[in-house]
Order: structure tokens, then C-alpha cells, then sequence
């Protein structure tokens, strides 16, 4: 089976030594174009910041476009949104305060940034949402309806800016599903390739498959996998690969993360074979995507042959997604 590269509308990319080791493995996974998350440690706040990492990335593959992304904190709000964008900036991720990785600068009030999502959309910069409401100590919010209690918020957001483009990050819901299906043209959402398998027992006491959000409910597995059935366009492929070193995962209090990149086309491969439907992993991987966010078509191609393939136990310290299982699929 011949495709274009992938285009993998987010995906963390880290620093230093596990920068150099993950951008060459994200390249080998069949990717082309990515667009890389800003929570590094410290995060990507000014547009210097952002054009030494996009130098440190472009260093380990020449081979990768990578768009880059800003977090979305008080810094932001007296950029020059032209000069961000110049210097390959194509979003503004919100992360709610506490809910995942490196989230302790995070958002508290979103209300807050009404000016800059005006701003943005006005250039023609994406709204990139962590779609989880922080836990307090006086609400029941848990991480299995944090997803669906945050979607007020994009409602609200779009509909104060209707021709800001939105995205609904890693959605793992039913609820999330319908909304953003509802929402219209300007807001879409990615998925990632474990939260099309994953259900809640699989990652309980299963630290490699823990992520935020969490993987929920069977039935809400079965609403990613019949939007992506349904050839949604504005349902596209954010792996989310998340590495963390194992010694963080395996610990008492293991970091949420799934470490797709290696293998991302062929997991993907895998899956859509599977719930039969193969023909979809195009448009969902290659065109939607690329599509929303108004980029032109990538040049690169790349081969899956049909042959089974063991994932391994490990990328030089960090655990793969279902290391030591069997895929149906390898790149050649
Ligand atoms: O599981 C996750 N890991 N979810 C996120 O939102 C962040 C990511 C990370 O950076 O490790
Ligand atoms: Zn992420």
C-alpha cells in the first residue's frame, strides 16, 4: 500500500538527548509534517524560543516540516502574532492548569484571552484545546468526565469567534465527538491512533497505556472509530506520541503518555484493517488534517507492506505502544 507521508497534527518532540532520539524515530513512522506541541520544560512562550527549537528539530531530520506551536499564557498576550507566524508558528495550544505534562504554567481562565483568540483570528492562527477541566477540590470532576465537562467552553469559544479555527485535541468521547461534529467548519479534532483501540481497563493498572485524557468508555471508542469510519473531514490524524523515559512511567506515580512515533503508520494500519476500514487511513492521515489547517500537499510517499512485524520492548529507554505485540504491517 502506497501513501503520502503522514501528517500528524500533534506530537511532542521533547529536548535534548530524547529530542535527538524521537525526531529520527518520527520520521521512520511515516511522518513528513507534524505539528509539534510547546510543552517543553520551560514552554515555548516567545517567538525565539520557538525558532531555536524549530533549528534544534530541523538539526535531527531534514526530512520533517515541522509547524510549531505556542503556549498559551500571559507572555502571549503582547506578541506580534505576524512575527510568530513568520517564524513557522501555526497555533496557540491552551493547556488548562494541571491537567497533564508540564501544564503547572497552564491556563486558570480562559476568559482571560478573548483579545488574543481575537487576535488570532484575525492571522489566521489555530486555537489548539487540551479538552480536560481541571479537578478542584469542591467539584466531582474525575478524568473520566473532565473531556465532556469542557466542551461549554469550546462552544463558547467558537461561537464568540466563528472564524477562529479550533481544534479539539486527542478527543476521546462521545460527547466530544457530537459536539465538534455540531460545531461546523472552523473547529475539528484530532484522534490518535491508541485512543482508536484503547478502552478504560486497558490502561488501568497499565502505566504505558496511561495518557490524558484517559481512554474511556467502550461506546466511546466505538464514536472515534465510526467518525473516522464515516470519512469526517474534520476528524484527522494528532498522534499525541507522548515519549516519557521508562523509569518515569513504571514509577509509583507514572507520567501520562503513549508512545506511538516509531510505528505510527503501521499501528494505524494495523487498526483500520482490523475494524475494516483500511480504505479511510488516506483522508484521515494524509488530506484532513493538512486540509483544516490550509497546507498544501506534502511531496514525500511512503510503502506498508503487509508482514507481521513484533513491536519492540523498547526505543533505548522509552516503551513503545504495545511493545512485544504483534502488528500486521511494516514501512518499507
Ligand atoms: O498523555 C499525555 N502526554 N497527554 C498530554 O496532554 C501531554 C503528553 C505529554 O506531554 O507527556
Ligand atoms: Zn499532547
Amino acid at each position: 500500500m502506497e501513501l503520502p507521508l503522514l501528517d500528524d497534527m500533534h506530537v511532542h518532540l521533547r529536548q535534548g538527548a530524547m529530542l535527538r532520539h524521537v525526531v529520527p524515530l518520527t520520521r521512520a513512522g511515516g511522518v513528513g509534517r507534524c505539528v509539534v506541541m510547546p510543552n517543553t520544560d520551560p514552554p515555548l512562550t516567545s517567538v525565539d524560543s520557538v525558532r531555536h527549537y524549530k533549528r534544534e528539530l530541523a538539526s535531527c531530520s531534514t526530512d520533517i516540516d515541522f509547524l510549531m506551536t505556542l503556549y498559551l499564557c500571559p507572555a502571549l498576550e503582547s506578541m506580534d502574532m505576524a512575527a510568530a507566524r513568520e517564524a513557522g508558528v501555526v497555533g496557540i495550544k491552551c493547556y488548562p492548569q494541571g491537567v497533564t505534562t508540564n501544564s503547572d504554567w497552564g491556563v486558570a481562565d480562559l476568559q482571560r484571552y478573548d483579545a488574543l483568540f481575537a487576535e488570532m483570528e484575525r492571522e489566521g492562527i489555530v486555537l489548539q484545546l487540551h479538552g480536560e477541566v481541571p479537578r478542584t477540590p469542591a467539584s466531582d470532576v474525575c478524568i473520566l468526565n473532565a473531556e465532556e465537562r469542557f466542551l461549554p467552553e469550546v462552544v463558547r469559544i467558537h461561537k464568540s469567534f466563528p472564524r477562529l479555527r479550533v481544534v479539539l485535541e486527542h478527543v476521546t468521547t462521545a460527547a466530544a465527538v457530537a459536539c465538534v461534529k455540531e460545531l461546523g467548519e472552523k473547529v475539528g479534532a484530532t484522534i490518535t491512533a491508541h485512543h482508536l483501540d484503547l478502552i478504560v481497563d486497558d490502561w488501568a493498572g497499565r502505566n504505558h497505556n496511561y495518557c490524558k485524557p484517559v481512554a474511556k468508555y467502550p461506546h466511546d471508542r466505538d464514536a472515534l472509530r465510526e467518525v473516522v469510519s464515516s470519512a469526517h473531514p474534520r476528524f484527522f490524524l494528532g498522534s499525541d506520541s507522548a515519549p516519557h523515559p521508562r523509569s518515569a512511567k513504571e514509577g509509583a506515580c507514572g507520567c501520562a503518555g503513549v508512545f506511538t512515533a516509531p510505528l505510527l503508520l503501521p499501528y494505524l494500519a494495523d487498526t483500520f484493517e482490523r475494524i475494516g476500514m483500511l480504505d479511510r487511513l488516506h483522508d484521515f492521515g494524509c488530506v484532513f488534517g493538512r486540509t483544516f489547517y490550509a497546507l498544501p500537499a506534502p511531496q514525500g510517499r511512503v510503502i506498508l507492506e503487509k508482514t507481521e512485524q513484533i513491536v519492540p520492548d523498547e526505543y533505548d529507554g522509552v516503551v513503545p505502544y504495545r511493545a512485544g505485540e504483534r502488528i500486521g504491517w511494516r514501512i518499507v
